[in-house]
């Protein structure tokens, strides 16, 4: 009996883009056959393939081969389905670098980093390590030294001199390989070579975080090595699971101390095969960091693979306190100024090396914001720089009032800290931004009657500020993709500063640049792995990866919530932000420990009575415990009344479960441990249709001291009885061949019809049956309540994600069903038919027929 996770598709049936599966392409777990005996006895069976990958990299986690299907039939997989020696069947998935939100490349940052002035001092200032307090472990000398973390990315640039300037043996980069080429989409076949180098981006900016040592900041861990697995091309598009599966046990193979990835998709199952290949190679003893996903947008219960997969440490991301930005430097003067130096952003066209004079229009006592039109003289503005304050309008309001006024020049005085490159879309001018703190000084100067002037110098440095971002910084980054997965899991574990981080680049794209994703937070983490496993090393103790998902997870510090413009009074839910914000430092240091790093209750229907944990004492006198509840915010996945997922921010409820905790106080002698137990009564009067997602910590004290905190959520519902088929938007959809939806039998298909589903939550399965309607005779198949004449081909589809926004899955139908999964298809007469849709309810169980949701088409006559 094989285990089949077929998502395939026959003939005309096509692939809905939130399936993301690779025509044609499959990957065979197999035992006991080297992957080329596999090809033969494919070709001897007839069976036309070509090799993609050997997935046997002579570890005991994964053997099995990929490879494409020239003739994709029901029938050649269901030959290979049935050898003995395939335990597994399943098509090629694609996944995506988690692409960085509101990326900033800036070219003239290296410049700039080049003209910064040193500090001298050795003390880590860097903003981001002090946020996570990384920067207390490098006073303290810890560095990285000696541990191998591998890469999972678009490669490194390695001749970037602060990754070292060369690849190889000796050097910061010292191992890894390209698995795909410069020129894999994702869509072509991987042609391998030996040289990683990265030509996208994304992986030098994550190496950088781990490991960079630029004189202006360093990586989280300077001095581990780094290994380079590329599985993107330079068109960074996707990356193929089975090139991923390959990526995972290569770094395996080759020893490495830690694999990180910053790639994902939504899935939400920890069934696929690379979450399964995660959760060997974490088992083997390897640990493994995961971006949680920048899915934040779509609300709750949409979890990415593999950072679903057991075992692995799933990263959100926090933003940085402080916003590093590139400003060009000019100077201004007045009677009572002389030569101020100030520093703006451009946004378009360049000021040149020129002297302005400023017209800095007033009104009640502060700089305009000129959205109801600029007030001066347009013969005089020509030659002016016009000062306009953010806000009301957009900047392209604001620059067209200017330009309506004969301007050629604008500086725009932002309203918030910090600078932005303002998008402008108007022609023929040329437009910066300055900082409140400029035009603050300006309004001071025209307010009492002096004339400014500025001049700007085409060649002015460039330089990088720290500005505080009191807005969102250090709060959860609002695209951090929500948990819990469809089987009650909570992602992520932990969360880092991974928002508006700066980072090494590639040097032909300028060398720097600063990108904000969970892309960015996952490396950060990896690196303070990196920092935990040399301490361990120097104190001759071998570290399992369930200690430092643990030991990162209850060592957080969690956050407010932030909805991207305020911080609120309540805590975060539990479901956004895992453990919170890490504590590097606390986690490396803590005399304490537990042996969870999650209280999962689940929901109502499969509800843990009681969670248990052990506190054990690591340090050297007795410790005396209080253990408290500390409760986070309750989400509503759905939005009232309907049955589709809220877009962030979803509905937020100061609404709490009960906790108890027994004992809550105890005394653990150094060396001991402790049982404890939790017990949660959900938050009640909850609309439970909405699903309601409530968490906390169990916060953890020893002598009067904070010391850990352990995260619990569950679901204030039954599952099962949330609609998993978006009905609210028309699905399931008959559709004739052309894509139109059929409601009348009256007139005749001549070609096979199709349906169109989409799903508002996960579903393990959705099957499509075929039923004869004018020869019930022939319907000898039973589907739970339905005689059927079989299945549509390519279905039952396993571990389907929710469908996303705006999307759906159509298939048409081939004309011929398949009896009994595995076997060959066969043609049907012409008749009239109907579909019957399946597909099953979270926490449903797969044989029972009521734990499925059930729709079905009108019926259609077909007459080929
Ligand atoms: C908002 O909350 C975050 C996280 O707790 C904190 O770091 C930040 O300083 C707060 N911001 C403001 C303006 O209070
Ligand atoms: C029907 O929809 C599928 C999936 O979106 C698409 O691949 C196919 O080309 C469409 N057919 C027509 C005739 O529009
Ligand atoms: C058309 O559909 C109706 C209702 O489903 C059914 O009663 C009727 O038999 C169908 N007509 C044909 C020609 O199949
Ligand atoms: C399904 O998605 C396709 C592709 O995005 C779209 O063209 C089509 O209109 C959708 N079908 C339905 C029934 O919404
Ligand atoms: C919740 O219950 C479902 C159904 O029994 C199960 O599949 C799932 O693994 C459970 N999840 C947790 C976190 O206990």
């Amino acid at each position: 009996m094989h285990l089949q996770t077929f998502l395939t598709f026959v003939g005309l049936l096509s692939p809905a883009l939130a399936q993301r599966i690779l025509p044609g392409a499959y990957i065979a777990e197999i035992k006991n056959t080297n992957p080329n005996g596999f090809l033969d006895k494919a070709r001897s069976n007839g069976i036309k393939v070509r090799h993609r990958m050997s997935l046997d990299q002579e570890t005991n986690i994964f053997n099995g081969i990929s490879f494409d299907l020239e003739d994709d039939t029901v029938e050649n997989r269901a030959k290979i389905n049935s050898w003995g020696e395939v335990i597994s069947l399943s098509p090629v998935r694609l996944y995506d670098a988690a692409a960085p939100v509101a990326s900033r490349v800036t070219r003239d940052v290296a410049r700039a980093i080049s003209k910064r002035a040193q500090s001298g001092a050795v003390t880590d200032v860097y903003p981001p390590h002090v946020q996570g307090g990384v920067d207390k472990l490098h006073a303290a000398g810890f560095t990285g030294k000696g541990i191998r973390i591998a890469v999972v990315d678009t490669g490194i640039d390695y001749n970037h001199p602060s990754l070292g300037g060369k690849f190889g043996p000796g050097n910061k980069v010292a191992f890894g390989t390209d698995l795909v080429g410069d020129a894999y989409t994702g869509a072509n076949a991987p042609v391998p070579d030996n040289d990683p180098v990265d030509c996208a981006g994304h992986g030098s900016h994550v190496a950088g975080i781990i490991a960079a040592v630029d004189k202006d900041f360093t990586g989280v861990a300077p001095e581990v090595t780094l290994g380079a697995y590329k599985v993107f091309g330079c068109p960074a598009q996707s990356a193929s699971n089975d090139v991923l599966i390959s990526a995972f046990l290569q770094a395996q193979a080759d020893g490495v101390d830690l694999i990180t990835a910053s790639i994902g998709g939504a899935s939400g199952w920890t069934e696929d095969p690379w979450a399964l290949v995660v959760q060997r190679i974490v088992e083997s003893g390897v640990p493994c960091t995961i971006a949680a996903g920048n899915d934040g947008a779509e609300g709750l219960f949409y979890a990415s693979g593999a950072a679903d997969a057991i075992g692995a440490i799933a990263v959100g991301s926090v933003n940085n306190l402080n916003s590093p930005e590139v400003l060009t430097s000019a100077k201004y003067s007045s009677a009572s100024a002389k030569d101020k130096t100030y520093g703006f952003t451009g946004a378009t066209g360049s000021f040149g090396s020129e002297t302005y004079e400023l017209y800095v229009p007033v009104a009640n006592g502060q700089i305009s914001d000129g959205c109801s039109g600029i007030t001066g003289d347009a013969a005089t503005l020509a030659n002016k720089l016009v000062v306009i304050k953010r806000g009301t309008c957009t900047f392209d309001a604001k620059v067209q009032a200017a330009v309506a006024k004969g301007a050629k020049n604008v500086m725009i005085v932002n309203n918030v800290p910090g600078t932005i490159e303002a998008s402008v879309t108007v022609k023929g001018v040329n437009v910066g931004m300055v900082e409140p703190e400029t035009g603050d000084a300006w309004l001071k100067l025209v307010t009492a009657g002096e004339t400014i002037s500025t001049t700007f110098d085409k060649d002015a440095p460039v330089f990088i500020t720290a500005v505080a971002n009191p807005i969102n910084g250090g709060s959860m980054s609002i695209f951090t993709s929500w948990g819990p997965t469809n089987e009650m899991l909570q992602r992520p574990h932990i969360s880092a500063p991974g928002g508006n981080i700066l980072s090494t680049y590639p040097l032909i794209f300028g060398g720097y640049a600063v990108l904000s994703g969970t892309s960015m937070a996952t490396p950060y983490i990896a690196g303070v792995v990196g920092l935990y496993l040399q301490k361990a090393k120097n104190e001759g103790r071998t570290v399992t990866p369930a200690e430092l998902r643990v030991g990162l997870t209850t060592t957080g510090k969690p956050l407010v919530f932030n909805d991207g413009t305020k911080n609120s009074t309540f805590l975060a839910p539990v479901a956004q932000q895992g453990g919170g914000l890490v504590d590097a430092y606390r986690f490396l240091n803590s005399q304490h420990s537990v042996d969870t790093e999650l209280l999962e209750f689940n929901d109502t229907q499969n509800f843990h009575a009681s969670l248990d944990f052990k506190i054990t004492n690591n340090g050297k006198s007795v410790a005396n415990y209080k253990l408290t509840d500390l409760s986070g915010a309750t989400a509503y996945t759905t939005a009232e009344g309907s049955i589709l997922a809220q877009a962030f921010p979803p509905t937020l409820l100061e609404s709490y479960s009960v906790v108890s905790i027994e004992p809550s106080t105890l005394s653990i002698k150094p060396g001991q441990s402790k049982r404890v137990v939790v017990r949660v009564t959900p938050p009640t009067g909850l609309d439970a249709a909405r699903i309601p997602v409530y968490g906390g910590w169990v916060s953890i004290a020893a002598d009067g001291a904070d010391v850990l905190k352990i995260p619990y959520m569950g679901v204030a519902t039954a599952m099962k009885h949330a609609t998993v088929t978006n009905l609210e938007e028309g699905f399931p959809v008959l559709l004739n061949y052309k894509n139109q939806s059929i409601t009348t039998n009256s007139t005749s298909q001549k070609y096979p019809p199709g349906i169109a589903w989409g799903l508002a939550l996960g579903s393990a399965i959705v099957r499509v049956d075929v039923v004869a309607v004018s020869k019930p005779e022939t319907n000898d198949v039973t589907i739970f309540t339905d005689s059927t004449i079989g299945s549509f081909p390519g279905y039952p589809m396993y571990w389907n994600p929710r469908t996303p926004a705006g999307e759906n899955t159509t298939t048409l139908w081939n004309g011929r069903v398949v009896k009994k999964e595995g076997d060959p298809s066969i043609r049907v007469p012409a008749g009239t038919y109907k579909f019957v849709y399946r597909a099953l309810k979270i926490t449903g169980r797969k044989q029972t027929g009521r734990d499925y949701e059930r729709w079905e088409s009108p019926s259609f006559q077909y007459s080929p």
